[in-house]
């Protein structure tokens, strides 16, 4: 998936993005709540490939730093204009590069594993970056469990410009990618229709 490409599909659409309305708001709080019951006043928290921030302004007042990034400036400016905004540390910077600054307490990753180039190497990183114990919070779309039609369609406005290149994951893909990083899921829920868009917490076991 070539970098500069899937960013400028990402900065081209922001404002489409940004003005779509939830699908299913009540699955969306649904999340926000699971995720929130998972955070601490002490922890740090880094989320990767945040569009617009809403989820990191929604959680970002429960925990004592948030980092929220993205590849594409233009999610960025969008979230940093929001209210809110404000609690939230934004950093505009690829997923596989998106580590530095840890440990971290909880790495997010909602909608954008299956984006990435290398998920396997993104999820060592990732397991490298946290605190022992630390946990990796997802919500992933598992395309190639989806119907047919559905990846016809989707093929279909890849083609025509109106949907990113992503990886066909399968969600038996997916979990064991996550274990073979290090990681022992501890949580899977789907919040919304598709269980094809599974919600996990992985723990990280070990040192
Ligand atoms: C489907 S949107 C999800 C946004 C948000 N997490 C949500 O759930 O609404 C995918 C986001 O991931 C970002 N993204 C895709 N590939 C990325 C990468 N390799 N590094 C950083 N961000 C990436 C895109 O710019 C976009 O903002």
């Amino acid at each position: 998936m070539a970098r500069a490409r899937q960013q400028r599909f990402w900065n081209r659409i922001a404002a489409r993005y940004a003005a779509r309305p939830l699908k299913n708001p009540a699955a969306y709080e649904a999340m926000l709540q699971a995720v929130a019951a998972r955070l601490t006043p002490e922890q740090r928290v880094l989320e990767l490939g945040c569009g617009t921030g809403g989820t990191a302004i929604r959680l970002a007042p429960g925990v004592a730093e948030w980092v929220a990034t993205d590849f594409a400036a233009g999610m960025l400016d969008i979230a940093r204009a929001k209210p809110g905004a404000a609690a939230v540390r934004f950093v505009l910077t690829d997923a596989q590069a998106a580590f530095d600054g840890g440990p971290y307490d909880i790495i997010c990753a909602f909608n954008v594993l299956h984006l990435v180039d290398d998920l396997q190497g993104l999820l060592r990183a990732a397991h490298d970056a946290l605190q022992p114990g630390g946990l990796l919070i997802t919500k992933t779309w598992c395309f190639a469990d989806l119907p047919w039609q559905m990846r016809w369609l989707f093929t279909l406005l890849r083609w025509v410009g109106l949907f990113p290149v992503a990886r066909m994951l399968d969600g038996v893909g997916l979990r064991q990618a996550i274990q073979a990083a290090g990681f022992a899921i501890v949580e899977e829920r789907v919040f919304g229709e598709y269980p094809q868009n599974p919600y996990l917490v992985a723990w990280k076991t070990g040192a």
